[in-house]
């Protein structure tokens, strides 16, 4: 167990039925207080046995349930007896199972929607008042026809008569609509009613007590064994590593692989907020000679990364054998890697990117793994880090992939192009910074084109590289949207890259959401 056990005591169980959003719905109960996990639909009697959960909320998905071959309720969830929402999907499914009837849908509704409220429901209490019409986020090809016996319409629209269905006296509930969604406004609340006072979970999931717990296990899990980590300037790693060291103190040693792909004085930071701030082991590796040198004439963007991972394990390797027996690796492993998610293809995902880890080195070294974030989401683990006392500005820091620059420099990544792209990437973040946008931008970064194009300046000709500007919003980095900008704060930064930056004399701005582009450029 690997929360507190009260906090286990009031844990919330998610079905995923394949939906792109169920991680929101773990999100909004969290929110609430309230620990929850999200397990695969196929995967629920095993962890209604394990968890004991308060409450059930089921996903939407992609699926139909009018077809055959669509999952459908496990039986184990009606039969434990705690109050079950719906969502979508999910209420076509309990729908389906308890009676009811679902309709396959010609046209798919989506978007903003009205419900109006038409009889009392637990779940509106304080939120939600009789008659009232309320905004919500539809998103649903199929609708419930035929409601299942002990059900009532609480709340309808004009394309959703079964917006929202309720069997008070089972505690059962179903929504058309998507209340995980920040489209829809009273939501949470929504949620968060559902969890408090309908399943009476107690709000005892906190920070401080995570804490604490993770604390005791770390010293059970790892006892007077010596622990190793890898840091990578990025919060998840240094949060980690701090926890850790509350718990094993001296027991831990951090090592910096300092590849030569970081960004401006990002190295000596990390250093000093390790080894002088929190007086942590660091073994600061200086290996960019290393690195820079195997990548001399590589440009395939897959062979970069490739290179860059097995160089990092082979460093991080001779490393751990330096110190001598550490018996254990400790990562920053999040809660969205760990989420199973659901895949209705059957078939292998493709490799869009091969994401740089330390995986493989617990194998070729026969270590076990310490992950202390595992049950954590990305702003948890910054609430965690400010918990534990790290600077904001540390804490608040946009992600930063393991290959570093080398992915921002399309073509060849020599010393020259990374200490140019420094520059324009600092130059970017100080003006963002300056205009008060950094913590409403998911990531923002420069990247240098391997491409030289024609400019003046004063009375000469220049031919220099074109830097690109890239800047997104994003829940999770799986989806982005670019960030907005004003033409006068582009124009500023641009000036002030080409008057600065030897070596650059035009810039570009890059438009692409995720997908059909990806956050990164390689
Ligand atoms: P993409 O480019 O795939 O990036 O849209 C999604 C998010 O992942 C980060 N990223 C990485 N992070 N190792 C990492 O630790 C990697 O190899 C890696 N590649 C991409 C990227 O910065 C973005 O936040």
């Amino acid at each position: 167990m690997s929360v507190s056990a009260e906090a286990q005591a009031n844990t919330v169980l998610i079905l995923d039925f394949g939906s792109q959003v169920t991680q929101l719905i773990a999100r909004r109960v969290r929110e609430a207080h309230v620990y929850c996990e999200v397990v695969p639909f196929h995967a629920a009697a095993a962890a209604l046995e394990r968890l004991s959960p308060k409450a059930i909320i089921l996903s939407g998905g992609p699926a139909s349930v009018t077809e055959a071959e669509s999952p459908t309720l496990p039986a184990q969830v009606l039969a434990a007896g705690v109050p079950v929402l719906g969502i979508c999907y999910g209420q076509q499914a309990m729908v389906q199972a308890l009676g009811g009837r679902v309709t396959k849908g010609h046209t798919r509704e989506f978007g903003r929607a009205e419900v109006q409220v038409v009889a009392p429901c637990r779940l509106f209490e304080g939120v939600w008042d009789d008659g009232a019409r309320h905004l919500v986020w539809m998103s649903h090809g199929d609708h419930v026809d035929q409601l299942p016996p002990g059900f009532e319409v609480v709340a309808r629209s004009d394309g959703a008569p079964f917006a929202f269905v309720a069997d008070e006296s089972r505690a059962l509930y179903g929504v058309q609509f998507h209340p995980e969604v920040v489209h829809t406004p009273d939501g949470r609340a929504l949620i968060e009613n559902f969890v408090l006072k309908v399943a009476g979970a107690k709000p005892v999931w906190s920070m401080a007590s995570f804490r604490e717990t993770k604390i005791a296990e770390i010293r059970a899990q790892v006892g007077k064994g010596k622990v190793i980590c890898g840091l990578s300037g990025g919060v998840d790693s240094a949060v980690a590593a701090v926890l850790i060291h509350e718990a094993i103190g001296e027991q831990l040693t951090c090592v910096f692989v300092d590849h030569g792909l970081m960004r401006l004085h990002e190295a000596e930071q990390v250093v000093t907020l390790f080894r002088d701030h929190y007086n942590i082991p660091l073994v600061h590796a200086d290996v960019s000679e290393l690195f820079l040198g195997g990548l001399a004439g590589v440009t395939d963007p897959e062979a970069k990364r490739k290179f860059i991972g097995k160089t990092f394990i082979d460093v991080f390797e001779a490393e751990a054998k330096k110190i001598g027996g550490a018996k254990f690796l400790a990562q920053g492993t999040l809660y969205p890697d760990v989420i199973e998610s659901v895949s209705f293809t059957g078939g292998p995902s493709v490799t869009i990117k091969s994401h740089h880890n330390v995986g493989g080195l617990t194998e070729r070294m026969d270590m076990a793994l310490v992950e202390p974030l595992r049950e954590l989401f990305k702003d948890e683990v910054r609430a965690l880090g400010r918990e534990l006392g790290l600077p904001d500005v540390f804490v608040g820091r946009h992600p930063f992939p393991g290959p570093g620059l080398a992915i921002r420099i399309p073509g060849e990544v020599t010393k020259e192009a990374c200490d140019i792209l420094r520059q324009a990437d600092a130059i970017y973040l100080e003006e963002i910074r300056a205009a008060g946008l950094y913590d409403h931008i998911w990531q923002a970064f420069a990247v240098l084109l391997p491409v030289r194009t024609v400019g003046v300046m004063g009375d000469g000709r220049t031919y220099d590289r074109v830097c690109g500007l890239r800047a997104v919003t994003s829940v999770d980095g799986m989806t982005a949207d670019i960030y907005p900008f004003e033409a006068s704060f582009l124009s500023r930064v641009a000036t002030r890259i080409v008057n600065e930056v030897r070596g650059i004399n035009r810039v570009v701005y890059d438009y692409t959401s995720k997908p059909p582009g990806t956050i990164e450029w390689e």
